[in-house]
């Protein structure tokens, strides 16, 4: 493969990518930050300065499993020590397979400042993608709070408890469009936001009438699932975190964070006119208007507005079409990679929302997580002497209890606990992971939470309603032909099943990619095959108990 290799600076700029101007992370003066263009096999090399002033930093490659490489996960707490502000740090890792991923930071709710982009990787040469298309284009969408990512911060971990409350905005592609007549702030400085500035105008994709495009959807939004669709156009699904899907046709896409999935859509309409890209919130009562872009009909031009309204959007609050999706992605026949057919250890994780120490948690099976001080990975490879002094050594539990607990009311008791524990797996061991929602805090309310898993690729087993029932459900997975991936949601009371294969040596995080979930607790660590990761660069050190190991 070949050597590509980025610099990259990272620094803090205005942007109003929805009329508003706020103070803005930016690679290179972007966001979002350049797409990696890459080939299977390639080796990326991102020189990364902090240029930030005052902030630390750290970047993760999503759905990238750094096969001996985990120290370039990019994952504060976990693989390595913040990059602080002023210093370069080389992130070094070879993309090792096609498809569509992304980047952004991985340090306290800093990915909602706007710091994040789009990897995308081809098919080594004379190796064909088994469907067809014109030209490729990679689409990400977000969601976009005013307020500062520190102001959001602080309001969790306080108390009282301040919730971050509904996004302002959606984007597409770093763009959106917010309505700058709600402000009615007296105290607004002029032209704060600004519903004719250029940065604001909607996104644009120009599209050759007969053509058809593979078009890269990405969501990295920070709390919204979201709806996405064409005015006009069917959209058939080929691949989703970089795996194959047999294709199916949508209407309209559920993508939730953290999630990418490629689609064809073939320019057949009407060519006279512009369409409606619009992507919309479903599963929490949207405050948040939706998200509008155009696909634009060359030689029409891309600002001219669409002649019609925006199509109708899915209603918020049904499952059943979303729940629907999720069943329906299989991985694409002669892309089949049958999972092994029995696991060597089940862990059922519940997810509860809880009140810990007058503040409001995200626990799994009552264990709400917080990061140590010195990272696992460092930890467990460089630690002298006693591993307790690092993080806590009980291993957190492998299920919640069955029989007593209620996973359709509102609980009881709302106490968890929070540590620092990890599942420690057995290398090369097969491992079930079964998901399960339940009501939150609030009466009649269960929420949608997109899980991911750094350095694997897990296999969807199956999906339910309710309780999972260990005696009858795993009677019912796919054994036959599961969508391998890297993120996937469990739907409001609902569960979902996953196995993989713990067989990449290093610490990787299991977590629910909504950023505020995470920041109160809502993941977990699995470590496997430490004794086997190579030498640890020195750059992902000095913070903790490893503060003179940088020098050494
Ligand atoms: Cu895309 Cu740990 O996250
Ligand atoms: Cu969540």
């Amino acid at each position: 493969g070949r050597i590509r290799h980025y610099k990259w600076e990272v620094k803090y700029e205005y942007k109003s990518p929805d009329c508003m101007k706020k103070l803005s992370i930016t690679i290179n003066g972007r966001s979002p930050g350049p797409t990696i263009i890459a080939q299977q096999g390639d080796t990326i090399i991102v020189e990364l300065t902090n240029s930030l002033g005052t902030e630390n930093l750290a970047v993760h490659w999503h759905g990238i499993r750094q096969i001996g490489t985990p120290w370039s996960d990019g994952t504060e707490g976990i693989t390595q020590c913040p990059i602080l502000p002023g210093d370069t740090f080389t992130y070094r890792f070879v993309v090792d397979r096609p498809g569509t991923y992304m980047y952004h930071a991985h340090y306290g709710m800093q990915k909602l400042a706007g710091l994040y982009g789009s990897i995308r990787v081809s098919p080594p040469d004379g190796v064909s993608e088994p469907f067809f298309y014109d030209h490729d284009r990679s689409l990400i969408l977000n969601d976009w709070y005013h307020k500062s990512t520190y102001e959001m911060a602080a309001g969790l971990s306080s108390i009282p408890f301040v919730w971050v409350g509904e996004p302002q905005s959606l984007l597409i592609q770093g763009r959106g469009w917010f309505n700058c007549s709600l402000l009615t702030s007296p105290s607004l400085e002029p032209g704060v936001c600004n519903a004719t500035n250029p940065e604001c105008s909607p996104y644009f994709l120009t599209v050759i009438p007969g053509k058809t495009y593979r078009l890269r959807l990405t969501s990295i939004t920070s709390l919204s699932a979201l709806s996405f669709q064409i005015e006009g156009h069917n959209m058939t699904v080929v691949e989703t975190d970089g795996h194959y899907v047999k294709p199916f046709t949508v209407k309209n896409l559920f993508i939730y964070s953290g999630e990418t999935y490629s689609v064809l859509v073939k320019a057949d309409q009407d060519p006279t006119r512009n369409y409606w890209m619009e992507t919309s919130v479903v599963s929490r009562k949207p405050t948040t208007p939706p998200g509008l872009a155009y696909l634009n009909y060359y030689p029409n031009h891309p600002h001219r507005q669409p002649p019609t309204s925006p199509p109708a959007n899915p209603i918020w609050n049904d499952t059943e079409p979303r729940m629907n999706q999720s069943l329906a992605i299989k991985a694409r026949e002669d892309y089949i990679h049958p999972p092994p057919i029995t696991s060597d250890r089940v862990i059922v994780l519940l997810n509860t929302q809880n009140r810990v120490n007058g503040r409001v948690r995200w626990s799994v099976n009552n264990v709400s997580l917080t990061l140590p001080k010195t990272p696992y990975l460092i930890a467990l490879k460089e630690a002298r002497g006693d591993l307790h002094n690092f993080f806590d050594q009980n291993p957190p539990p492998e299920r919640y209890n069955f029989a007593a607990y209620d996973i359709f009311s509102n609980a009881t008791n709302h106490n968890a606990t929070t540590s620092d524990a990890i599942y420690r797996l057995k290398f090369n061991t097969t491992v079930d992971i079964i998901l399960q929602n339940a009501n939150t805090m609030t009466v009649n309310n269960s929420e949608t939470h997109p899980w991911h898993l750094h350095g694997h690729d897990f296999w969807v087993l199956g999906y339910g309603k309710g309780k999972f029932d260990i005696n009858t459900d795993p009677a019912r997975y796919n054994l036959v032909d599961p969508i391998m991936k890297n993120t996937v949601p469990v739907h409001p009371y609902g569960w979902t099943a996953l196995r993989f294969v713990a067989d990449n040596p290093g610490t990787w995080a299991f977590h629910c990619h909504i950023d505020s979930h995470f920041y109160m607790g809502m993941g977990v660590v699995f470590e496997e095959g430490i004794e086997m990761v190579g030498k640890l660069p020195s750059q992902i050190m000095g913070c903790g108990i490893t503060k003179g190991f940088r020098r050494l």
